[in-house]
């Protein structure tokens, strides 16, 4: 079995091509990632030098490079999660999204399709997306599978595009899919560009807590690795064509969460209590900000046997003492490139 993930080098996928390389050495696994600057691959140094492992370096907005590996290699499914993934990155650059989101998955549809075209048999496309595409909740209510599109941001307008055409492939041309989409993630090798890490990152530097608006925004929070869990099983056992959404039933209002962070931290850093919550300040609102994600994960649960291993509170502290431990993989992510977007983001 060769399978090619690609997005292997971010957050999410580097917790999926370990577990696929580690728990199937069978398989033959094939990392495909251009390297931007969410892409790293310390994320991935323990299993670098593994048997069943290729790290390919290619972008896949590249047509002819992903035709290349196709017809070089003779994929037999695809695990699809690279993307632009930051909502604030898409608000000042969405060109950069559907380039990425919309084109690259197009170009990963054709090639497969192509390749795979004398017999579906036995492939598989797995599209990774998000709840987002789904847009805003009110106060009530879950997003389930027959919840209609109604993307609110350039990031999750070019997700929801990604996964029609996923489903169009399917339908105008057999080809055999499953599309995911997840709740927010959090956990080792996060991006200190989203919430959480962000956060602890600046706790530890005594920076500000940047809050949105009042804080009063709603996010369903799911480990990174239960979701690496969900992946694994979705595609060994979920049906062709079909769409399960994963998350962990764990809503949290950002100032609640971030308070918590903080008290947390207090305790790791040997502060006084409140020490960190002092950090936080309310800032600018995100334009479009949706107010309230929540996922119905009962479909994969009840027809996959899938639930999340770790509560949030575990979750958050191996979240933070892995930070603490690997304060040298923090400072070498905020060098460079990192230190320009923040300062044109908060300052
Ligand atoms: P990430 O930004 O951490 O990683 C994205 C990876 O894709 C990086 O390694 C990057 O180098 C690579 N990449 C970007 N553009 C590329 C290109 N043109 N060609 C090849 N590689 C490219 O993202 P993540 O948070 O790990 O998310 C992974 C996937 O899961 C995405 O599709 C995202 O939409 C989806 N998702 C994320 C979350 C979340 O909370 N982070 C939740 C649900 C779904
Ligand atoms: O829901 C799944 C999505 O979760 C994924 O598809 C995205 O790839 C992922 O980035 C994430 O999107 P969010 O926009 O929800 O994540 P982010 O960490 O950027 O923000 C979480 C919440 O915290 C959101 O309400 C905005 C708020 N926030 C974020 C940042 C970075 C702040 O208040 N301050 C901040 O500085």
């Amino acid at each position: 079995m060769k399978i090619l993930i690609t997005g292997g080098a971010g957050f999410i996928g580097s917790h999926v091509v370990r577990r696929f390389v580690t728990k199937y050495p069978a398989y033959q696994i094939f990392n495909l990632d251009a390297l931007t600057y969410a892409g790293n691959l310390e994320n991935l140094k323990d299993i670098q030098k593994s048997e069943n492992y290729t790290f390919l370096k290619g972008d896949i907005t590249d047509a002819k490079y992903i035709d290349s590996i196709f017809k070089e290699y003779n994929f037999d499914s695809v695990i699809h999660l690279a993307a632009e993934s930051h909502v604030d990155r898409s608000i000042t650059d969405p060109l950069a999204f559907v380039k990425t989101n919309v084109i690259g998955t197009m170009n990963l549809l054709n090639s497969a399709k192509e390749s795979w075209k004398n017999n579906f048999k036995g492939k598989r496309f797995y599209h990774v997306s998000t709840d987002e595409v789904y847009g805003s909740l009110g106060a009530n209510g879950l997003f389930t599978e027959s919840t209609s599109y109604d993307p609110n941001s350039p990031y999750s307008a070019s997700k929801a595009s990604s996964d029609h055409f996923v489903r169009a492939y399917g339908e105008t041309y057999g080809l055999p899919y499953i599309i995911t989409n997840c709740s927010n993630n959090y956990g080792p090798n996060h991006f200190p560009e989203k919430l959480i890490p962000l956060f602890i990152n600046n706790i530890i530097h005594k920076k500000s807590l940047p809050v949105y608006g009042d804080g009063n925004y709603t996010r369903d929070w799911l480990f990174v690795e239960d979701h690496a869990t969900a992946i694994d099983l979705a595609y060994h056992k979920g049906e062709n064509h079909e769409t399960y959404n994963i998350g962990g039933f764990n809503e949290w209002k950002n100032i609640d969460l971030v308070k918590l962070l903080c008290k947390l931290m207090d305790v790791k850093l040997n502060q006084k209590e409140g020490e960190s919550e002092k950090l936080i300040t309310y800032v600018k609102d995100r334009p479009g900000h949706d107010l309230r994600y929540a996922i119905d994960a009962s479909k994969i649960n009840k027809e996959l046997g899938w639930e999340p291993s770790v509560t949030f509170e575990q979750g958050l502290e191996k979240t933070i003492d892995w930070f603490l431990q690997n304060q040298d993989w923090l400072d070498n992510v905020t060098s460079g490139d990192y230190k320009e977007y923040y300062s044109k983001m908060y300052q």
